[in-house]
């Protein structure tokens, strides 16, 4: 099968490599550090099958456009992927389909005193969200009330996202550890990818310093059931799938969800409508079988395929530029890549790479390189995945050393600095 990948991250990476064992892979835009890039679009590239790696085409209908070309495309159209792109259509859905989620309201840009009433009536901590896409950096999580009010001020009058902020979302504040879970969807029916995943948000070790896109992920978590897996599908993905169906939605890719284990059982935090950035590093390189053919099946409305994956552990540690998140140095030249490679059970996905007129590989976003490690148990796992980005370096690199070592905890939840 010749399958082209849409996208230029570190899970974009892993996808292609993953798909690379049984097919013929070329990624748009791709980068110098992803084999069978092209600058092509896919529009005009011929597949048999089309992956959305980000949100923001699938928001915009990247999916429909192709789809209404005659191609075969794993990702929602733009209908479905309103799941992620509006927060409040999102909670107003779920709460329909009675899917346990925090209680919440949502206000617009003219309803900044509503808002702040409604606020008042919680109780800490706060957590106000933009309602469109802001990169994961529209949600604050607070426990000072006039902070939280600040924000909503903020968000509505579009000072500090856009429009992405003239709708904001205000939730009851849940506490408890986090865990992602995907499935597949075919436009029927829902299945689970078994496994887990816990990423880790903010830039430094303890959760300390600001939020990110994902500093580091590990994946199976040690210490969920298949039978927890299995309540979380059945009162929130299944249910969720079930009034897309009803709304005449077809929805078929990866259906990411994010839930929160409180004292009161899972509560949905977040639907993603593709899959997790770096959650995708550690899960699709242990899938087992043809990796093509289950998505191909997906995009076909006809999953068949149950997905498998192998009981090896795996963790990710990402290692950013000088500056991320807030202001990502580009264009320092990355040392000991390959050397790195070569260490048995590591593998390295290019986040965000580009190349020097001398044709090195240098840095060119935020967050650069995913380095993975992947053993039978996560103590080896972390093990082998520090011992490679110790063997790596450029001038100013960043990186978190406890990703995988704080089991238990809660990664996204203690107070930022
Ligand atoms: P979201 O993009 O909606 O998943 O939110 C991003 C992060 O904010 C989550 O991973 C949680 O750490 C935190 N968060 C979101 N919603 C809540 C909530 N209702 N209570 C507490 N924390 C939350
Ligand atoms: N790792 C979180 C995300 O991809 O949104």
């Amino acid at each position: 099968m010749r399958v082209c990948v849409i996208g230029s991250g570190g899970r974009e990476h892993a996808f292609a490599t993953t798909l690379a064992r049984d097919s013929e892979v070329v990624v748009t835009p791709g980068s110098p550090g992803i084999e069978g890039s092209t600058a092509q679009p896919a529009t005009e590239i011929e597949a048999d099958l089309y992956i959305v790696g980000p949100e923001i085409p699938l928001v915009q209908g990247l999916a429909d456009q192709l789809r209404s070309e005659g191609r075969t495309v794993f990702g929602p159209g733009a209908d479905g992927a309103r799941l992620e792109g509006s927060k409040a259509w999102m909670k107003s859905l779920v709460e329909l389909a009675e899917v346990p989620t925090a209680r919440y309201a949502s206000f617009d840009e003219d309803e900044a005193d509503s808002a702040i009433t409604f606020l008042s009536t919680l109780a800490p901590p706060y957590v106000v969200k933009t309602d469109g896409l802001a990169a994961g950096k529209g949600v604050l999580v607070t426990d000072t009330y006039s902070e939280a009010v600040d924000d909503v001020k903020e968000k509505l009058s579009g000072a500090a996202f856009g429009d992405s902020g003239r709708r904001v979302v205000i939730e009851e504040g849940l506490s408890g550890p986090e865990l992602s879970l995907f499935a597949l969807c075919d436009g029927e029916k829902a299945v689970l990818i078994p496994t887990s995943a816990q990423d880790y948000k903010r830039l430094r070790d303890g959760n300390l310093g600001p939020n990110t896109g994902g500093m580091g992920c590990y994946s199976p978590m040690p210490t969920v059931s298949p039978g927890e897996l299995d309540q979380m599908m059945n009162t929130a993905v299944h249910p969720t799938v079930e009034e897309l169906r009803k709304r005449g939605i077809d929805y078929r890719g990866v259906l990411f969800a994010g839930f929160m284990m409180t004292a009161d059982g899972p509560k949905l935090l977040e639907f993603n409508v593709r899959f997790g950035d770096p959650e995708a590093q550690v899960i699709l390189p242990r899938f087992e079988g043809d990796l093509a053919e289950t998505l191909f099946q997906v995009a076909n409305g006809d999953l068949q395929i149950e997905p498998t994956l192998s009981d090896d552990a795996m963790v990710t540690v990402a290692l950013a530029s000088q500056g991320y998140p807030a202001a990502p140095q580009i264009g320092d030249v990355i040392h000991g890549l390959e050397q790195a490679r070569e260490i048995e059970g590591v593998e390295v996905f290019c986040a965000g790479v580009t190349s020097n007129s001398r044709g090195e590989l240098v840095t060119g976003g935020g967050r650069v390189l995913n380095v993975c490690g992947r053993a039978s148990q996560l103590e080896t796992a972390r093990d082998l995945a520090y011992t490679a980005v110790s063997v790596i370096s450029w001038s100013g690199m960043q990186h978190r050393t406890d990703i995988g070592a704080s089991i238990g905890i809660d990664p996204g939840k203690e107070e930022a600095t």
